[in-house]
């Protein structure tokens, strides 16, 4: 008989779950009181929620806005709750010509673009790392993008219709920047298509993840919706959809993926 113990008696480490704000959220945590006992941790002015949603072990928190937000909170869910891997939901602004307000943007890579320690260390490179673009985990990032296929399929014509515009929401894949800015000129979006033709979005936190779980080796998916176009329009447009609608794509797509996971 092994001395090891089979693979039903391991318990099995959490899922980390981030949004920046509550609202990008949507009703996780109604899910999770629901699914049964949740134990909730306060750490470092943050609230860990710990229980099951849709059958999957998750460990649920709201990191705040920005970077160092972001990178304080992943690092708390790998040290602290031992998690075994990170997906980050929310809103972003699109930048790519092709991305509209409604559709879902999950990253492939991610760079911060507001780094820049030239000349001494090349532009965009985090310094002594070596790495300016960092990859999301792919057998997460598939997953995350199938259960957003999911989500569109069932319920994007009800959302478009809800919403935003006449046609249906994509799916998109591919790179997504952070910074600590919030972007809403014509002017700041433009220089961030000239330095990055191949972006799809910006946001203010997804690279900071991606790069404290790449330094720690643990696996990250990041998915975001796109609120705004990151143009003068830019406010209004975030605060409008972060209120009536950010929560219904979290909510779609992570109980799809959590499903599928648990
Ligand atoms: N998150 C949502 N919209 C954004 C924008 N325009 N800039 C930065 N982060 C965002």
């Amino acid at each position: 008989m092994s001395a090891l113990p089979s693979e039903a008696t391991i318990p099995r480490r959490p899922l980390g779950v981030m949004a920046a704000l509550q609202q990008e959220l949507g009703d996780l945590l109604i899910a999770m009181r629901a699914e049964g006992a949740v134990e909730t941790i306060t750490h470092g002015k943050r609230d860990y929620h710990i229980g099951t949603v849709h059958g999957a072990p998750c460990v649920v928190t709201l990191a705040r806005v920005g970077k160092v937000a972001a990178a304080a909170t992943v690092s708390a869910l790998i040290h602290a709750f031992d998690v075994e891997a990170v997906v980050f939901t929310g809103v972003a602004g699109g930048v790519g010509p092709a991305v509209r307000i409604g559709d879902v943007v999950v990253a492939e890579t991610l760079m911060q673009h507001d780094m820049d320690a030239s000349p001494l260390f090349p532009r965009f490179e985090v310094p002594l790392l070596g790495v300016s673009r960092f990859a999301a985990d792919a057998p997460l990032t598939v997953a995350l993008a199938a259960a957003c296929e999911r989500f569109i399929d069932e319920e994007g014509d009800a959302l478009s219709q809800r919403f935003v515009t006449e046609a249906r929401p994509v799916v998109h894949r591919g790179l997504i920047l952070s910074g600590d800015q919030f972007v809403a000129s014509a002017t700041a979006v433009d220089l961030l298509r000239a330095a990055f033709p191949d972006a799809l979005a910006v946001e203010m936190e997804g690279a900071a993840i991606a790069q404290v779980c790449y330094e720690y080796n643990v696996p990250c998916a990041i998915v975001r919706t796109v609120s705004d176009t990151a143009d003068a329009h830019a406010p209004a447009s975030f605060v409008t959809f972060l209120t009536e609608i950010a929560g219904t794509y979290s909510s779609g797509i992570l109980k799809r993926f959590l499903s599928a996971r648990g």
